[in-house]
C-alpha cells in the first residue's frame, strides 16, 4: 500500500461545514455534487487542487478521477491557463461590454472544431444545449426535439431526468429514442411527425450515469447524419461532457460525422466558468434571431482561460496523454480484478472510464468499492463515468490503483469470489 492509500484521515473541518449547511442549504447540498449521493466515506467540501490531485477541507489527499466532473482536462491550477486569467483579470472580467478575447475564442473554436462556422458564449452546459435547441427551433420554425431515452443534456425542462417542479407542458414536444438504434429514431420522428422535428440530439457515445457506456455505432451516426438531412432537422451533438476528451475537432471526426450545432462546457476552459454553442453556417442567421443572454455571459476571464486551455490541449498533445495514463488505470483495474475474483465491466473510452460490477443492481458492490477507494485516497464514482485528465501521471495512476486493491479486497471481503476465472467479463 502506498503512503497515501494509508494515510489516516480525519472529518473534522468536514463534519462542521455540512452541519452550517444543512441550516442554510437545502439539504445541506443540492445537485450532483452532493455528497449524501456517495458513500460515507466522502468529503463535502474541499480545499484545494493541484495537478490530478484535490484536498478536502480537514487536509486529506486525493488523486482526483472525476476532475470536477470534466472540466477539469490539463490539471488544477495549469500554469499556461492560471497565468492567461490573471492576466485578463488585471484588465477587467465582467466590463460593460465584452472583451476582445471573446473574437480570439470565437476564432480559435471554430477553426478548431471542424463543422463550426460561428459561436456564442454562455456559462454552462445547459445554456450551450438550450442555445442550440432555441437555434434549431427557430431555424426551421418547429417544436419538436429527439433525444436518446435517459440521456440528460442539462437541467432544463425539456431534459432533466427528474423534473420535479417542471410542468408537463414544459416537456411536450420531446420525444426519445435508444442510443445506437437507428430504427427507434426512425419510430420517434415518425411519432413526432416529420415536419415537426426541429432537432435531433446525441451524445458522443452513450455515457447517461448509471449505465455501462456505449460507444457509437458508425452506421448509427452516419444514419442520424442522414435522417436529419432528409427531414430538414438539425443535428446537434451534446459535446458538453466529452468534448475535447476525444478528438480536437469534434467527437465524431473519425467518423466523418458532423452536427450541425455543438454544444460545450465542462473542459473548455480547464475548470473556468463558460459555454459554447457551436454552428454551421446554413444556422448562423437563426442563431442571430433568438433572444439570449446573462449577465454574466461575457466575462472576459473565463474566455482568455480557455483560448488558453484549447491551445494547450493541442500543444500538450493533451488527449494522447489521458489515453496512456486512462489505458494503465484500466489495465490495472482489470488485472486486480482478476487477482481478487470480483468480476467488473470497464466501459467507455479509457480516458472517460466507467466502472460496473455485473449483477450490482443496486449498486452496493459499486458502493463500497468507491467508498473504500476514497477512504485511500482515490475519488472514483459509483454511478457516473470518472475522468482522466492531462495531468495524471504514471505515479498518480499508480496510487490509485493502490486504493483500488483495497477497494477490491473490501468488496470480496463482503460479497465473496465471483466463479468467473478471470475476474471480467
Ligand atoms: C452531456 C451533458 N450535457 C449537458 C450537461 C449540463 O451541463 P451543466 O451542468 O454545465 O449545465 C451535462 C452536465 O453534466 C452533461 O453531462
Amino acid at each position: 500500500m502506498t503512503e497515501l492509500a494509508s494515510r489516516e484521515r480525519t472529518r473534522t473541518a468536514d463534519n462542521a461545514l455540512r452541519a452550517r449547511a444543512a441550516r442554510v442549504i437545502p439539504n445541506g447540498m443540492y445537485g450532483h455534487l452532493s455528497a449524501r449521493l456517495l458513500p460515507a466515506d466522502y468529503p463535502q467540501f474541499y480545499d484545494r487542487g493541484r495537478g490530478a490531485r484535490v484536498w478536502d477541507v480537514d487536509g486529506n489527499e486525493y488523486v482526483d478521477l472525476m476532475c470536477s466532473f470534466g472540466p477539469m482536462i490539463l490539471g488544477y491550477a495549469h500554469a499556461g491557463v492560471e497565468q492567461a486569467a490573471a492576466a485578463q483579470r488585471e484588465h477587467g472580467d465582467t466590463l460593460s461590454g465584452p472583451g476582445g478575447v471573446m473574437v480570439e475564442l470565437a476564432e480559435l473554436l471554430t477553426s478548431r472544431v471542424e463543422h463550426a462556422d460561428w459561436a456564442m458564449f454562455a456559462k454552462n452546459g445547459t445554456d450551450a444545449t438550450s442555445l442550440c435547441l432555441a437555434t434549431a427551433r427557430a431555424a426551421t420554425g418547429r417544436d419538436g426535439v429527439v433525444m436518446a431515452r435517459g440521456a440528460y443534456h442539462g437541467w432544463a425542462a425539456w431534459s432533466n431526468l427528474r423534473p420535479i417542479g417542471m410542468p408537463a407542458q414544459d416537456r411536450a414536444n420531446v420525444y426519445t429514442y435508444t442510443y445506437n438504434d437507428l430504427a427507434s429514431v426512425q419510430r420517434a420522428v415518425d411519432e413526432a411527425g416529420a415536419g415537426n422535428v426541429a432537432a435531433v440530439f446525441v451524445s458522443p457515445f452513450r455515457h447517461d450515469a448509471g449505465h455501462d457506456q456505449e460507444l457509437v455505432d458508425p452506421a448509427f451516426a452516419r444514419g442520424l447524419r442522414a435522417l436529419c438531412d432528409s427531414i430538414g432537422a438539425a443535428l446537434v451533438m451534446d459535446e458538453v461532457r466529452a468534448g475535447f476528451r476525444l478528438h480536437h475537432g469534434g467527437s465524431w471526426e473519425p467518423l466523418g460525422v458532423r452536427p450541425d450545432l455543438s454544444a460545450w462546457s465542462k473542459a473548455i476552459a480547464n475548470g473556468h466558468p463558460i459555454g459554447a454553442a457551436l454552428g454551421s453556417e446554413a444556422y448562423r442567421a437563426a442563431a442571430g434571431q433568438i433572444f439570449a443572454t446573462g449577465s454574466f455571459w461575457y466575462q472576459a476571464v473565463p474566455m482568455a482561460a480557455s483560448v488558453a486551455t484549447i491551445t494547450a490541449l493541442r500543444d500538450e498533445n493533451a488527449i494522447a496523454a489521458m489515453e496512456k495514463a486512462g489505458q494503465q488505470l484500466r489495465d490495472g483495474i482489470a488485472r486486480q480484478s482478476a487477482e481478487h475474483q470480483v468480476a467488473v465491466l470497464q466501459t467507455g473510452p479509457v480516458q472517460m472510464p466507467n466502472l460496473s460490477f455485473p449483477g450490482d443492481e443496486n449498486f452496493a458492490k459499486a458502493s463500497l468499492f468507491c467508498g473504500t477507494a476514497a477512504a485511500h485516497g482515490a475519488l472514483l464514482h459509483p454511478r457516473h463515468n470518472w475522468f482522466l485528465s492531462a495531468a495524471h501521471t504514471s505515479d498518480d495512476i499508480d496510487q490509485a490503483l493502490a486504493a483500488t486493491d483495497e477497494a477490491f479486497r473490501a468488496v470480496r471481503g463482503q460479497f465473496g469470489p465471483d466463479e468467473s476465472k478471470d475476474g471480467t467479463r
